[in-house]
């Protein structure tokens, strides 16, 4: 691989190109040449879910991605989670309305990791709630917190497809 490798792919619904270092995180590709630093770099391990985005719908972590990986993919960031609009997800209402965040270090990871744990499984059990969460850490909530939000919203959800 030379050390300069040229991608193209979509974030948040917009095309991108660009020149960069084939060692270049894709964590490191958001924040610093795409301006996207609502994921965040906890660990950069693949341990805390922080840097949690979705890659062609499924939830990744970008700590652990090459950006040149990441070329032709479809990418959502949380930056991307809200409606054009700029209404909130049902999941970041949820955390929202059941403080599910405190100094929100955490909360992009959590929201992103959520919002794919519910479009999998849009009617998910408390412990499928907690095992789709448990790949990522929080220092300040105690989860409990997170676990109602996320619960709020399947909840919403599932009321929402059924009107
Ligand atoms: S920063 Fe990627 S998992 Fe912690
Ligand atoms: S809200 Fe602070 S780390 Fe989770």
């Amino acid at each position: 691989m030379s050390d300069v490798v040229e991608i193209r792919l979509r974030i948040n619904g917009r095309e991108r190109r660009g020149r960069v270092p084939a060692r270049l995180t894709l964590a490191d590709f958001l924040r610093e040449h795409c301006g996207l630093t609502g994921t965040h770099l906890g660990c950069e391990h693949g341990v805390c879910g922080s840097c949690t985005i979705l890659m062609d719908g499924a939830a990744v972590r970008a700590c652990l991605m090459f950006a040149a990986q990441a070329d032709g993919a479809e990418l959502t960031t949380v930056e991307g989670i809200a409606a054009p609009d700029g209404t909130l997800s049902p999941v970041q209402a949820a955390f929202r309305d059941h403080h599910g965040l405190q100094c929100g270090f955490c909360t992009p990871g959590f929201v992103v990791t959520a919002t794919a744990l519910l479009k999998d499984n849009p009617d998910p059990t408390d412990d499928e709630i907690r095992e789709g969460l448990s790949g990522n850490l929080c220092r300040c909530t105690g989860y409990q917190g997170i676990l109602k939000a996320v619960r709020a919203a399947a909840d919403e959800i599932s009321a929402e497809e059924a009107r």
